[in-house]
């Protein structure tokens, strides 16, 4: 656990002093994040086929996190500018409340046996569930280790979909639920499914076809919410007020308006992404299950709640499914993924997941807050003037002043940043 997350000045430290900061408390290893993109070709050519290099992204630390009063500083890998700087400004916003209180479900993940070609569908739906104990105990026998992790094969259903002489035909899928502890388990499920496909096939006297995890993942869901008192957004209440109302207008805006609702959540997912890629996580699955959440209630909707309460603090919430992993995969091989989850200091896949959606929640509070308020171009310019300036030599305390002169000057180019450092024209 980090002593305090609240590191002022952070962002003004060179990279190499940062890295010293978080070595001291952390035992970070710096060769590994000063590695490009963590990861040296020898082991890269064996996660993927026909290697021919690595692609990095930036690194970075979002400041400020405290969830359920624990002090933690987030790894996040992003290319996009200011989504560090605005997660850590929502942490901020969060402190003086409590920061975040999170949750989540035991991680209760789903595989799917598709069977089709039965002569009466009916019966051998019957013929399953009269077997579930069977097919249970078969699973934890093909993944005897699942089990010995404390997880395994928990329940079994059967659907039925479609419709004889329907335009997709009629089947079944068992449906397995396995809890699969501190991995993301997409390996393990597969296994269980492909193992369990011959003697599904012979109990419900059909055709197995396909056999595979669903990222669907709605029992397996992560929570954080937070309290916001308008006084931590703006010194004076009437504009503190304003600033919560602002928010709410936002939120209502994506509830009532998909294309809101999708900008919404990609500012969500800037932040989720960002560290479940830091973590070696599978974001594609993380994504594809967080907007089928979104989906949930027939139409498209926020992945965020916002209102205000009877004191008019603003209450912000998150629910999404987060199957994220501790072991397994790349997040065993990247030797970033296993410095960031040490910098995170958590020892369970559920800690990681209601980290990830927190951040999330603070992403969604600091886009929103920005939007109803200065617009997010005065930031984002704020921060390319810096490493425009960066860019051109600027280092130390010439970054933020060269920085500041071109924004002054409304012409942020590198050539006038390198004549601005030359101290040929500064204002
Ligand atoms: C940009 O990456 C994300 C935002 O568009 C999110 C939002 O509009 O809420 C700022």
């Amino acid at each position: 656990m980090a002593t305090s997350s609240r590191i002022p000045g952070f962002y003004r430290l060179p990279v190499a002093e940062r890295l010293t900061t978080l070595e001291r408390e952390f035992g970070l290893d710096p060769t590994v994040w000063l590695t490009p993109g963590g990861l040296d070709i020898g082991r890269a050519q064996h996660m993927v086929e026909n290697c021919i290099g690595t692609f990095a992204l930036p690194i970075g630390v979002a400041t400020n996190f405290v969830l359920n009063g624990k002090e933690v500083l987030i790894p996040m890998a992003i290319e996009e500018p200011s989504v560090i700087a605005a997660a850590s400004a929502g942490a901020l916003a969060a402190r003086p409340s409590g920061g975040f209180v999170t949750s989540s479900t035991e991680r209760r993940m789903i595989g799917q046996v598709q069977i089709v070609g039965c002569s009466d569908f009916a019966a051998a739906k019957q013929a399953l569930l009269s077997k579930s104990e069977e097919l249970l105990a078969l699973a934890n026998q093909l993944q005897p280790r699942m089990v010995e992790r404390g997880g395994g094969a928990r329940s079994l259903e059967v659907r039925e979909l479609g419709e004889q002489g329907g335009p997709h035909g009629q089947m079944l899928v068992v449906q397995l639920v396995i809890d699969t502890v501190d991995a993301m388990g997409a390996n393990v499920i597969n296994t269980v499914v492909e193992g369990l496909g011959p003697r599904v096939e012979e109990i419900a006297g059909g055709r197995v076809v396909l056999r595979i995890l669903s990222n669907y993942v709605d029992q397996c869901l992560a929570r954080a919410s937070v309290r916001i008192a308008p006084s931590a957004l703006a010194p004076d209440p009437a504009t503190g007020a304003a600033i919560v109302d602002g928010i709410i207008s936002a939120q209502d805006f994506a509830a009532l308006d998909p294309y809101r609702a999708v900008t919404h959540n990609k500012g969500v997912m800037n932040g989720i992404d960002a560290v479940v890629i830091a973590t070696g996580n599978d974001w594609r699955a993380i994504e594809a299950g967080a907007h089928a959440y979104a989906a949930r209630r027939g139409s498209y909707g926020p992945m965020t709640d916002w209102h205000k309460d009877e004191q008019g603090h603003l209450r912000g919430s998150i629910e999404l499914p987060m199957p994220v992993g501790l072991i397994g995969g790349s997040i065993t091989i990247h030797p970033l993924a296993a410095e960031a989850i040490r910098l995170l200091g958590v020892e369970t896949a559920r800690e990681l997941a209601e980290i990830i959606v927190a951040v999330g929640l603070a992403q969604n509070f600091s886009a929103i807050r920005a939007l109803a308020t200065d617009g997010i171009q005065k930031g984002h310019m704020a921060l390319h003037a810096r490493t425009v300036a960066a860019t051109a030599g600027a280092r130390g305390g010439a970054v933020d002043r060269i920085a500041a002169a071109l924004i002054a000057l409304g012409d942020i180019r590198l050539e006038r940043a390198r004549e601005l450092l030359q101290g040929e024209a500064l204002p």
